[in-house]
């Protein structure tokens, strides 16, 4: 069977509200597939209708070939959950919690390998509300563990957390792909869907805009170059004609086509303005994607 999650024409109202329209997707087994988005675009609400969690309105969710509503045990004991900001027992170690959630399934996974396959031997015996941020999202990964799931979903497992954090749980997110498992991730980072997904849709008030690899996205909607300087006239380098991304403090970013155009703004900064202190280039990255396809951030709001 090639694909593990299938999701056709989903729909999800709340009252007036269309939070998921009309929505489809298929993920292959031992795929990475990131649902990117900012807040309110429907990640939860599809995530766990895939769940068995909440009822669609319309449209459906196969699991391993098979139709689930959250009814069928089989499928249950198949699939692992991380919720959105999860919170577990203060007072239990990262040991004891892993087993009370254990108890839930009847497939079990031994408790020590979870522990040593997210580097938590160090914290096996710690209480939960000792924990930094970054750890307790790792046992949040753990306890998606308990019950050997081929299936797992992990909605916004690195909101919050530092940089470095974020990586230690990026570090157990890839773990679990090495052991073939099929992962269904939400977020909305531009970077953690660049750096873990094989696939990502791009989602925007409940309807996907975008699917493909993050190379694939950038080259088909990505076109262009931003260039940040920092330390220079910005009301007079905003004046040109440019696309301007953004202003802030002594800092104006550019968006130009072509890398030709480059030059063209150096030339400007330097004869025209009173030159700039440093400047930085990039490629387009999925957050132009988002930009280029919604006419709003990734963090919420209009671009300009
Ligand atoms: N139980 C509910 N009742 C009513 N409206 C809801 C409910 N759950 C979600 N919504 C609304 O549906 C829309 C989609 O919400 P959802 O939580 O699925 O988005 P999300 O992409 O997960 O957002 P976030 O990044 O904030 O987690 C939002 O407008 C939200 O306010
Ligand atoms: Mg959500």
């Amino acid at each position: 069977m090639k694909h593990v999650i299938e999701i056709r024409n989903l729909t999800k109202h709340y009252g007036d509200l269309i939070a998921v329209n009309d929505l489809s997707i298929s993920i292959k087994k031992g795929e990475i597939f990131a649902f990117l988005g900012p807040n309110g675009a429907g990640k939860t609400t599809t995530v766990e209708i895939c769940e068995g969690i909440r009822k669609p309105t319309s449209g459906s969710v196969h699991l391993f070939g098979e139709e689930f509503s959250g009814k069928s045990k089989s499928i249950r004991e198949r699939i692992g959950v991380l919720p959105q900001e999860y919170r577990s027992f203060e007072r239990l170690t990262v040991y004891e919690t892993l087993k009370y959630y254990a108890s839930f399934y009847q497939r079990n996974r031994n408790i020590d390998e979870i522990i040593a396959l997210m580097d938590l031997n160090d914290k096996r015996n710690d209480l939960y509300m000792n924990l930094s941020g970054g750890l307790k999202q790792r046992v949040g990964v753990a306890m998606a563990l308990v019950n050997d799931p081929d299936i797992v979903f992990l909605d916004e497992p690195t909101t919050g957390l530092d940089p470095r954090a974020r990586r230690g749980v990026w570090k157990a997110i890839q773990k679990l792909k090495e052991e073939g498992k099929t992962i269904f991730l939400t977020t909305h980072y531009m970077e953690e869907a660049e750096h873990l997904a094989d696939r990502v849709a791009i989602i925007h008030n409940g309807r996907i805009v975008a699917e493909g690899s993050t190379h694939e996205l950038i080259s088909r909607h990505g076109d262009g170059y931003t260039v940040k300087l920092h330390g220079c006239d910005t009301g007079k380098m905003g004046s040109f004609g440019w696309d301007v991304r953004e202003v802030k403090d002594n800092s104006i970013t550019l968006h130009v086509l072509k890398p030709g155009d480059i030059t063209g703004i150096l030339s400007k900064a330097i004869k025209d303005g009173k030159g700039f202190e440093s400047m930085e280039v990039r490629r387009a990255n999925l957050e132009e994607v988002f930009l280029n396809l919604t006419g709003e951030t990734l963090e919420g709001g209009d671009a300009h």
